[in-house]
């Protein structure tokens, strides 16, 4: 993998065997806004348990940590990452010092895998290089997930139904998927699992993305 600009100037990661970024190719940090922490942790109260589908750069953790202090709300983070990105690289991404917490940034990545770590009073990480396709997951635990995985023609077996089943039923009634695809197969998929969907605007102009809610049956 390589460094990668985006048009708004900051770096991303760039796979050139996939021709695919770690994040949109208009700007990474305003993606993650608005997919992330908008799309998510804003619509939840309270202190949430958070689900993230590729931990990749961390940038995701990093807001999503700020997030909690600026709230005052307790999160958990459980990140799956079977590919950890090489430290040359993360130093280079120079997220920390973009978002003025280079402490912040270098504890959640330093921080131990496959447990559970306490970074900040608000905040605990817990990494895994587990797989998505072969992670079980207790049910009714997440209040959000972060779906972030490549994209849908990148990585189709990330995007099969039964991984969504496998979420859906991960997910606390009224728990919330957030991604930024819109496409039309996922769509038709979460639907006939039984999420409700909204179709909010994308990040950085793009027309749609995902928000699939887990609407308790009566
Ligand atoms: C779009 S990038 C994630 C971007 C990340 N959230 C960030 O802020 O940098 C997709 C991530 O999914 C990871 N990934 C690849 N295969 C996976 C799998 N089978 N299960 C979980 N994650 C996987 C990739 O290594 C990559 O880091």
């Amino acid at each position: 993998m390589e460094l990668h600009i985006t048009k708004s100037g900051e770096n991303t990661l760039y796979i050139p065997s996939m021709d695919e970024t770690y994040h949109s190719r208009n700007g990474a940090i305003s993606e993650s806004k608005h997919v992330f922490l908008e799309q998510g942790i804003n619509r939840t109260q309270g202190d949430i348990h958070i689900l993230e589908i590729g931990f990749g750069t961390g940038l995701n953790a990093l807001l999503a940590s700020q997030e909690a202090k600026v709230q005052n709300r307790k999160i958990a983070y459980h990140t799956l990452e079977p590919f950890p990105v090489p430290n040359d690289l993360l130093i280079e991404l120079n997220y920390g010092l973009l978002l003025k917490d280079e402490d912040l940034f270098k504890k959640i990545h330093d921080t131990k895998w496959e447990s559970n770590e306490p970074i900040t009073s608000n905040f605990t990480i817990h990494k895994t290089t587990q797989k998505l396709e072969d992670i079980n997951l207790n049910e009714s635990q997440y209040d959000v997930i972060f779906f972030d995985a490549f994209a849908p023609k990148k990585q189709p077996k990330l995007w099969a139904k039964g991984v969504f089943t496998k979420l859906f039923k991960s997910l606390k009634n009224n728990g919330i998927l957030t991604t930024y695809s819109a496409a039309g197969q996922l769509k038709r998929d979460l639907r006939s699992i039984g999420f409700r969907l909204e179709h909010p605007a994308g990040a950085n102009g793009k027309r749609e993305m995902t928000v699939a809610i887990k609407t308790p049956t009566l």
